[in-house]
């Protein structure tokens, strides 16, 4: 089928390129030039693994094509997926502007009948708006069906999950139409689950409210473990081995990030004030995740009061591990108050360091080593999961560190393991390891 992408963002790029995979014609349109220049000289713009080979293999099939001009890719096209960014607003609603855009220009561009197929997470009730302004603005007696098709790809395993996901939901008015975006997946043999257009918006932003609120809950529950001496970790593979609950985003940590979690949690509570419904529960959901954020920096003062001056290794920058991306990662406050502290920092992560670097600019040190982030410092921050980090050896904390303390926001490190080191570890719902005096003594003789 001849199909259109507009927008070669995540999402955008990865529906493309996997479409593609499938035998489709995929035009991908976007405003960016340097960024379709690099698209099709087969280059990926963003860290996925498994993107590139299948970027660059298509592309030389002749099925992938990368274009700033919209009329090469929605003239004669079949299926048009939007896919741009509905970035939060200052009051946590959707940003619509890209995707009014993109309908307008692909309304002056059609000139066929077209299944219009909307990735970006939109506001229950926008597919609506988006067909009735392309029927008001194309240029033609063209049919144009709009369906809901939300994308659940997660950033770091998106390719598996495109071919490999639990659902696809096609929220449709029009049986016809469903049934052809059915059929387009239909090699990949995911579960189809057809529903209203309304249903199908609400669905996307009702999933990661609920998996924002999973992780949201557990992170409440270590806080009272850690007042009550008990280990977050057992406490989840107990409540998680019990199917109802399911032992998937039970992660205790200092919360969660990235582009969607938290863009979608402010929408949705948005959208259900403006129905007159605060939603309480989603309220605190982002309220506990917030405070979780500034956890590492208040435990750090607890034990070194005054950071200043004092050189802080913050390990990891990505808001999850597998990705380059950092939008609303934990690392971005936890060094704003580390600054704010006037502590020295030094930032490792082995391939976040551009992408932070263009936020947060140079004003403290980064280093894709280890061992060159904890050198004299007196203070280590885990911010994410990465393995590197998990397989680091916690002895050469103790060897390069000035005064080894670790601050373990991801819970990198078993409790046994760590009872063997001279160092001050704190985790997240766990009790806290503290070396006695004997073994301190030992650690400054050797
Ligand atoms: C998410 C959704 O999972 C995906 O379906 C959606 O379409 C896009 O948003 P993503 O943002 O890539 O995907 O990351 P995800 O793996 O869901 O993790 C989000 C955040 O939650 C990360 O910061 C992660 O560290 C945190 N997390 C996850 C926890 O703190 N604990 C957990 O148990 C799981």
């Amino acid at each position: 089928m001849r199909i259109a992408i507009a927008g070669v963002g995540y999402v955008g790029l990865v529906t493309g390129v996997c479409l593609a995979e499938l035998g489709h014609e995929i035009t991908c349109v976007d405003l960016q030039k340097d960024r379709v220049n690099l698209l099709n000289s087969g280059r990926s713009p963003i860290y996925e693994p498994g993107l590139e080979p299948l970027l660059t293999k298509n592309i030389s099939c002749g099925r992938l094509f990368f274009t700033t001009n919209p009329e090469k890719a929605y003239k004669h096209a079949e299926i048009i997926f939007i896919t741009v960014g509905t970035p939060a607003k200052e009051d946590g609603t959707a940003d619509l502007d890209q995707v009014t855009a993109a309908a307008d220009t692909i309304a002056s561009q059609i000139t066929n009948d077209v299944i219009i197929c909307t990735k970006s997470t939109v506001p229950v009730g926008t597919n609506e708006k988006i067909k009735q302004m392309i029927d008001k603005e194309k240029n033609g007696p063209f049919k144009t069906t709009v369906i809901s098709n939300p994308e659940f790809l997660r950033e770091g395993s998106a390719i598996f999950d495109f071919f490999h996901g639990d659902r696809i939901i096609i929220g449709s008015d029009n049986p016809e139409a469903s049934a052809t975006i059915e059929k387009l997946y239909a090699p990949i043999h995911i579960p189809v689950i057809k529903t209203d257009i309304r249903s199908a918006e609400m669905i996307k932003y009702a999933s990661n409210a609920f998996l924002a609120t999973k992780i949201s809950f557990i992170n409440e529950i270590a806080a009272i473990c850690e007042k009550l001496d008990a280990n977050i970790e057992e406490v989840a593979i107990g409540i998680g081995s019990d199917k109802r609950i399911g032992n998937h985003f039970l992660r205790a940590g200092i919360g969660y990030g990235g582009s969607c979690f938290p863009k979608d949690t402010k929408a949705l509570a948005q959208l259900a004030g403006n129905v007159q419904h605060p939603f309480e529960l989603l309220d605190a959901v982002i309220n506990v995740n917030n405070r979780q954020q500034s956890i590492p920096v208040k435990k750090a003062k607890e034990i070194i009061p005054s950071l200043a001056g004092k050189k802080v290794s913050v390990l990891g920058l990505a808001f999850k591990p597998g990705t380059d991306d950092i939008r609303e990662s934990p690392s971005l406050k936890i060094i704003k108050e580390l600054q704010q502290e006037k502590a020295i920092v030094t930032a490792y992560d082995p391939i976040a360091i551009s992408t932070m670097q263009k936020e947060l600019g140079n004003h403290f040190t980064y280093t894709n080593d280890i061992l060159e982030a904890l050198w004299d410092s007196e203070l280590a921050i885990i911010a994410t999961d990465w393995e590197q980090i998990k397989k680091f050896p916690l002895y050469l904390y103790s060897e390069y560190m000035k005064n080894p303390v670790i601050i373990d926001g991801r819970n990198c490190y078993s409790m046994d393991e760590v009872k063997k080191y001279p160092i001050h570890y704190v985790s997240i719902g766990r009790p806290s390891h503290m070396p006695t005096i004997v073994e301190v003594n030992q650690s400054l003789l050797l």
